[in-house]
């Protein structure tokens, strides 16, 4: 068997977490496999709603096995936080939820650094969720971190002390007050239920689930354009979000991809600062917030909205070598007259369809404008019964990408979602 891979390919909140749980009754294993608490995956169902941030959303569904990946990063009292959470509505994880050792522990002091290293930025400023993403991803790379698997060691403590410290250090040069005290006291309670769960070799286990001929789903948090090397760097965040990042996360081969399912809103949302070229400043784009509620799952924050991108759709798909689309939130359009999509760039003064090394280029999109389908769609169950207008819009962005969209999402619950 292979891994098939399910990513976002705009700015994050595409709806990665209803369409992990729609697709996990056909997997055994779901695999987180980068980001942190950063990301607010929502499962909508019934009169149910839910947030996930470090914990797979295949957890729902009986019996599969979800894994917290080696790419992850784990906030301790966020993660005993969602436990507890899941516990409160009948859902026990103790036997299916397993954490890998080599995923890196963000520490109170992480959280600290992000938002002196934020609040030092002034303007510039990346808008982060200040969970402690990126000082936590950089003691990764500077060999400084601490993993999940050294919770088990008896030298923990010690260790733990001296990277706090090391912080302690670091945060001398900002001027910036902070007190710790009372994270920290939970952060070392919360230590305590992680090692209440099993703690694995992800690497072997997931290899020796698709050896056995198991089926597995990773999942990733963020968006292509959120992605650290290939984003819209600086305003990104600091892990690969792309399909290569399933291969590092969770120690799978490359060849060991199946299906890709890129999932994408049929317009677009951002938060946090950054280049958004078809971003709205006027009544449609506060229409496009307010009728798809785009606010924050995480941090509450409003959401930037725009028309669709094929620009950076296409780039998206080209990065992650997407089999399959999935387009989310068709319903919030129901009430459009016209509908637009940026077809290309000019930069400069020039048509591009290539999305512009430069954070602060100048980029006007290039628009074309389809009618508005202008009808309630939330109720409809089968492609065949979309308007004329809805199947012309998903057939062009066929065309313009040349991949299928195999699911079209018209409402926030399970059963809102059509698959072709
Ligand atoms: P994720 O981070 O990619 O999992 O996405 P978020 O959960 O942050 O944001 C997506 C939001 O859109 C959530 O509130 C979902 O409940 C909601 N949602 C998902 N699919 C649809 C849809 O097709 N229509 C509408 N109206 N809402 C949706
Ligand atoms: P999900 O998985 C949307 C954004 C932040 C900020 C930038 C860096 O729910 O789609 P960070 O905290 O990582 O240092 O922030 O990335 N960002 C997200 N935006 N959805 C997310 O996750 C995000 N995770 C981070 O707003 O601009
Ligand atoms: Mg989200």
């Amino acid at each position: 068997m292979k891994v098939d891979v399910v990513l976002g390919l705009q700015w994050g909140d595409e709806g990665k977490g209803k369409i992990v749980d729609v697709l996990t009754p056909n997997y055994g294993v779901i695999a987180r496999f980068q980001g942190g608490p950063n990301a607010g995956h929502t499962l909508h169902f019934g009169t149910t709603s839910h947030v996930l941030h470090t914990i797979p959303s295949g957890i729902f569904r009986n019996d599969t096995v979800n894994i917290i990946g080696s790419g992850v990063v784990v906030d301790p009292v966020i993660f005993a936080a969602e436990i507890k959470k899941l516990k409160d509505v009948g859902v026990d994880c103790s036997k299916t939820l397993k954490i890998a050792k080599k995923a890196h522990l963000i520490l109170p002091t992480h959280r600290i650094l992000d938002a002196a290293s934020e609040a030092a930025k002034g303007k510039s400023k990346i808008g982060s969720t200040l969970k402690g993403i990126g000082p936590t991803y950089m003691d990764k790379t500077g060999r400084n971190g601490l993993r999940v698997g050294d919770i088990l060691s008896p030298e923990f403590m010690e260790r733990y002390a001296k990277l706090k410290a090391k912080h302690e250090d670091m945060l001398k040069s900002f001027n910036f007050s902070y007190d710790i005290s009372e994270y920290e006291n939970q952060w070392l309670e919360a230590i305590n239920s992680l090692r209440e769960f099993e703690i694995i070799d992800c690497e072997y286990v997931i290899n020796d689930a698709v050896n056995n001929g198991e089926t597995v789903l990773a999942e990733g948090a963020q968006g292509a354009m959120l992605d650290i090397d290939f984003g819209s760097y600086p305003f990104v965040t600091s892990s690969n979000t792309i399909c290569a990042g399933a291969c590092t996360g969770l120690g799978i081969a490359p060849s060991k991809i199946g299906n890709v399912y890129g999932i994408f809103k049929a317009y677009c949302t951002r938060v946090g600062s950054g280049p958004f070229p078809t971003e709205l400043f006027d009544q449609d784009g506060d229409k496009l917030c307010e009728i798809g509620r785009e606010f924050g799952s995480t941090t509450g924050r409003k959401r930037r909205c725009g028309w669709l991108d094929i620009v950076a759709l296409k780039y998206s798909v080209m990065i992650n070598g997407v089999t399959e689309l999935i387009m989310m939130k068709a319903d919030v359009m129901n009430e459009f007259e016209n509908i637009k999509i940026a077809t290309a760039y000019k930069v400069n003064g020039e048509i591009t369809n290539a999305f512009p090394y430069e954070a602060q280029a100048e980029i006007e999109p290039v628009y074309t404008t389809f009618k508005g389908w202008n009808c309630n769609i939330n109720d409809i169950r089968t492609y065949q019964q979309f308007p004329d207008e809805l199947k012309q819009y998903v057939e062009f962005i066929e065309k313009e990408t040349g991949v299928p969209v195999k699911i079209v999402s018209v409402g926030p619950d399970r059963e809102e979602t059509i698959i072709r």
